[in-house]
């Protein structure tokens, strides 16, 4: 893992969550984060109801926004933490310039790497400190285990991790490790096929008449569409669109039959899901309308299946919206 992601060394955990709250305990009460405001539902609800009782201070902004992010840190900022692509509407931070305004403030950049593996995307080229993954995902790939990684590109935020991972007792099983091992093994030809798929399930549902909008980086509509070129080797296989109602996304996944309704992502199958009622459930309404979660979003993890096969289980579904 550190040198897929070309760091100094990597430390894994029993999820992606436990590797994420290891990295936030190289923190100090009193010490303030800026995060993405889309964060993974996860992070959002360890930030606000356990983190903030151990005196840990979080602001939530649109990273995406350089000047919003300038404008959010303190004195006492010694974070940043982004997710690029953001889970579930797809916006994409520029990892570079994250890197800049962390460096000059001597605060740390953390960047969940998620979403496109180190296949599509490698943070630290471009300047992060810390690299986290949910191995969950597609590091392992099969949806058959969970963990997490931290991958660190200094020795002294190393020898901390190690220190809070075995303190902890947080470290992975041998069993998963042995899984997301063998995982790794076909990254490369998994990516290379979720990609290609991902890419073209996005077209046709952004040219589909019952969708009212895609969010996809891999689509020149896409707001960020040139950050996502210029950071990332591909778009990815992580789509969300919008039906228009709960309504509507009801009626269609419960039509849904190569798809399945769950909430994780990144292995081989398509797992679709509806973020506002699932992963965000735990984020305040309105800050679900602000960051776009709608109730009629769904989230599409696209699998390696046959592309015809996915496109026409999608067709038949969106007849009932
Ligand atoms: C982007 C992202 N980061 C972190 C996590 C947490 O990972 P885990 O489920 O392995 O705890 C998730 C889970 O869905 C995620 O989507």
């Amino acid at each position: 893992l550190a040198k897929l992601e070309g760091g100094h060394s990597a430390y894994v955990f029993t999820s992606g969550m436990a590797a994420i709250d290891a990295v936030f305990r190289l923190l100090r009460p009193g010490d303030h984060v800026v995060l993405s405001e889309a964060v993974y539902g996860g992070v959002f609800r360890i930030a606000t109801q356990l983190l903030v009782h151990f005196g840990l201070e979080f602001s939530f902004v649109d990273t995406s926004s350089p000047e919003l992010v300038l404008a959010a840190m303190r004195a006492n900022t010694r974070m940043l933490y982004i997710e690029t692509p953001t889970n579930p509407t797809l916006r994409i931070t520029d990892i570079a310039a994250m890197a800049k305004l962390a460096t000059e403030r001597n605060a740390l950049l953390v960047v969940d790497n998620t979403f496109l593996s180190p296949y599509l995307q490698n943070p630290i080229a471009l300047g992060a400190h810390i690299v986290v993954h949910s191995m969950t995902k597609y590091l392992n790939g099969h949806s058959d285990s969970t963990g997490g990684c931290v991958v660190l590109t200094r020795p002294e935020d190393a020898e901390k991790i190690y220190f809070i991972q075995r303190s902890a007792g947080a470290g992975l099983a041998p069993m998963d490790c042995f899984l997301v091992s063998r995982g790794i093994k076909t990254l490369a030809v998994r990516m290379l096929q979720h990609n290609a798929n991902g890419i073209a399930v996005a077209r046709h549902l952004d040219a589909h008449a019952k969708v009212r909008k895609v969010y996809y980086p891999g689509l020149p509509s896409h707001p960020q569409h040139d950050v996502a070129r210029k950071q990332q080797r591909g778009p990815g296989a992580m789509l969300s669109f919008d039906l228009g109602s709960l309504e509507a996304a009801r009626r269609f996944l419960n039509q849904v039959k190569i798809c399945a309704l769950a909430e994780s992502l990144g292995g081989v199958e398509s797992l679709i899901s509806l973020p506002a009622l699932m992963t965000h459930a735990s984020m305040p309404k309105e800050v679900q309308e602000r960051i776009g979660i709608t109730d009629g979003l769904v989230r599409l993890s696209v699998g390696i299946e046959d592309l015809e096969d996915i496109i026409a289980d999608l067709d038949q579904a969106l007849l009932y919206v």
